[in-house]
Order: C-alpha cells, then structure tokens, then sequence
C-alpha cells in the first residue's frame, strides 16, 4: 500500500521549476517528475504555477506541491499502487474541474507516474510490463526513435519557423543499431554543419537539436541529407518535421518569419501555400511524418493535407491528447496519428485511454517529452507497454533527452531475444 507521498520543487531542462514526487509503498521509494512545455494551450490540462512574479518569475510551482503535500497524499494513502485507475480517478474527483487545473496537472501527473512505478515493484515486474498490463496488452515493441537533429522554431534561436527535423532509423534491425545509426549522423551532421557555417552553428536548441542560422527549412533539409549520405544510411533513414505551426499562425496566415526582427510580412503563407509547400518537401525529400502542419484550430487545411495521403499527419496541439479532439479528429479524418504527451491529459490511466482510441482508429501513436524535461524517463517504459511504435524525445545528446534513449537501450537489453523493434511497422507494430 502507499504509505507516504512527498514532493518537492526541483528545475526541468530548462532551468524553470517543476514538481519532483517521492512515493512510498512498503517496496520502497518511487520517484517522478512533470515535464513542461514551451507550447501550453488552451485544450490541455491546466499546469499549476506560483503566479508570484518577484520568485522565479512567476513559475515557481510551490502550490502545486503544498496540493501534493496535503491533499492528493491525503487521499491516496493506504491505496493499492497496482490500481492505477482507482489512483487517478481519485485525483480527478479531488480535483473536480474538467482541466485539473485546482490541484495542477503538473501535481496530478507527477504523482500517476510515481504510482505507476510502485505498481510495478509490487507486482515484481519490469514498468513496461505493468504498463502493458494496464493497457491490456501481450505483445510490447520498442519504438523507433524519432531523433531530432535540427531545431528551430520556439526552441531554438536561430530564424528557423520550423521547430524540428527530425530522423527516423526505420531501416535499423534493432533499438540498439537505431541508436547507433542515429548518433553517428548527428556527429556527421555537426561536421557538415561547422563546414557551412562555423562551429558556432552547432550550438543546439531547448531539444538538443542544432541550430545553425538557417532560415528555410529545405536549407536544413539539405544539410540533413549530406550528414544521412556521409554516414552511409541513404534508404536505411527516413525524416520528419514537427513543423509547430500553431506558434506562427497569424490570424488564418502562416509568418514563417515569425521570429525574425526585420520581418516584413512578405513571407505570409496561406493555408494553401503551406499545402503546396509540403507537397514540394514530401516530392524531394524522403519524408515519413509531419506533426502540426498547421494552426492547432486549421482542422480545414490538416484534413486536406492530410487526405492527400503524402505522409504520416501527426496532432498535436491540434488534439493535446485530449479523447474529445482525438474522436472528432478520427471522426473528421482531420490527421491519422497521435502526438502524446502525458502531461497534456494529466494521468497515465488517461494517456492509455487515449493510446486506445488512436490505435483503434488505426493511427500512428508517437509517445513525446517536452522541451522542458527532467531525467525522468517514465516515456520509454510507456512507449513499450503501449507498443506506440514510435517515441520523439529530442537528440541524442543532452542528458534528460538520452534519459529516455538510455532507458530503451536497457529495455532492449533486458528483453535480449525477445526483444522485437517497430522498424518498417513503425506506425502500426
Ligand atoms: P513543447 O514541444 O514541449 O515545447 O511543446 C514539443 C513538441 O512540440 O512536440
Ligand atoms: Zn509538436
């Protein structure tokens, strides 16, 4: 049973308080963290901050924790951890609003994963065999990693709109080789880069990416290729974008220079505009999946683009992981995968049922952080038991992006023979 729930304050990746819990069973202590994003929005659940300006700038997350401390503790104490759906729903009855937002989803969501965790232990079981279990499946599957090489967007500040490329070793015969394939070509590709733009290109975004002062995304396209191509991966790598377009929609137009100072307006795209030009980059480039194409709102343009057929139409702002905006989506045909981030929805009970419903619309599932991670690495275990196939948590570089890399590469150990890697069934393992 649980039998003490503590929290604490500690720093996320970008150096921005977040929420740490330590909960006991008689197994021991289990530890999570809550991620944080750079995007927010309005659909997702509500992440609980101090709002004192003259202490952390107003992110100080002390509410949050004294919510843990007093009443979530409170309420869980003597609960079996195995319960993760009595765990949760407690929580969101504590709560009572549709967000979370009075006791912090960053305080709700801390705690599900610590519990998860327990549960595990009291079972005797690896995480992502509980989690399996809760989700009730047989088969786990390690996913291929989406690895970002190049940021821009709102994570990094060079003049980028697009916010990631990203690499797919489909081809790889294993996680272990996917990672090996992925990490020589982010070292080719810092060469390639150094070579164009001094070494000053190589610094790296909030992700891990790097971030040469590039302002088209076909510039890094390219640049991407040429690493692909020295490392000798040409067919064995795919690519994908995570394009974040909500974060430079202006009215019902697009300003890919939104992050530049002298922007003239000559560069607004129109809905249309971004269709043709995705076209173009899916006819030149060996592009798999592209993630937010559009304004979170823009369900007309996704579902044109999206009926094209072209590539994999990943939601994420769009659907924030919430189960009304995936059944509209499903129902709409508006994309065809998933972007999950646990802390979008709030608990792992939730992230499960969302899983489900994507999978049984015959979406792709693509298990993601936030650009404001910790070392926790509960997303890897998650993205095994639920089989998603896929999992974007940043380069291969940066301590809380390969926490999660690190955590698969154990998994693939420990599964040895047994071990099966998305690879070609990336999208439906
Ligand atoms: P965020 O970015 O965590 O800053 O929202 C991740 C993503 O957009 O996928
Ligand atoms: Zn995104």
């Amino acid at each position: 049973a649980i039998t003490r729930i503590k929290a604490r304050q500690v720093f996320d990746s970008r150096g921005i308080p977040t929420v740490e819990v330590d909960l006991f069973t008689n197994k021991g202590m289990f530890r999570a963290a809550a991620p944080s994003g750079a995007s927010s929005g309005i659909y997702g659940a509500f992440e609980l901050r101090d709002g004192d300006k003259g202490k952390y700038l107003g992110k100080g997350v002390s509410k949050a924790i004294k919510n843990i401390n007093e009443k979530i503790s409170e309420a869980l104490i003597g609960m079996d951890p195995t319960l993760q759906s009595q765990i949760d729903q407690a929580m969101i009855d504590l709560d009572k609003t549709e967000n979370k937002g009075e006791l912090g989803a960053n305080a709700i969501l801390a705690v599900s994963i610590a519990a998860c965790k327990a549960g595990a232990a009291e079972k005797e079981v690896p995480l992502y065999k509980h989690i399996a279990d809760l989700a009730g499946k047989t088969g786990v599957v390690l996913p291929v990693p989406a690895i970002t090489v190049i940021s821009g967007g709102k994570h990094a500040g060079n003049n980028l709109a697009v916010q990631e490329i990203m690499i797919l070793p489909i081809g790889a015969n294993s996680f272990e080789e996917a990672m090996q394939m992925g990490s020589e070509t982010y070292h080719h590709l810092k060469v390639v880069i150094t070579e164009k733009y001094g070494s000053i290109g190589c610094n790296v975004g909030e992700d891990g990416g790097f971030a040469p002062d590039i302002s088209s995304v076909t510039e890094g396209l390219d640049l991407v290729k040429e690493a692909i191509e020295r490392a000798g991966y040409n067919e064995r790598i795919k690519l994908a974008l995570d394009v974040s377009a909500t974060d430079f929609c202006i009215g019902k137009k697009y300003d890919l220079d939104f992050k530049s100072p002298n922007r003239s307006g000559q560069n607004f795209k129109t809905g249309e505009d971004m269709i043709e030009m995705y076209n173009q980059l899916c006819a030149d480039y060996p592009i798999i999946s592209i993630e937010e194409p559009f304004d979170k709102d823009d369900w007309e343009h996704t579902k044109l683009f999206c009926s094209l057929g072209l590539c994999q139409v990943v939601g994420d702002a769009l659907l924030m992981s919430n189960p009304k905006r995936i059944e509209r989506a499903v129902h709409e045909g508006t994309c065809n995968a998933l972007l999950l981030k646990v802390n979008h929805i709030g608990t792992v009970t939730e992230a499960i049922e969302a899983v489900k419903l994507a999978k049984d619309a015959g979406w792709g599932v693509v298990v993601s952080h936030r650009s404001g991670e910790t070392e926790d690495s509960f997303i890897a275990d998650l993205a095994v038991g639920l089989a998603t196939g896929q999992i974007k948590a940043g380069a291969a570089c940066r301590g809380e992006r390969l926490a999660k890399y690190n955590q698969l590469l154990r998994i693939g150990e420990e599964l040895g023979d047994d071990a099966v890697y998305a690879g070609d069934n990336w999208r439906s393992p």
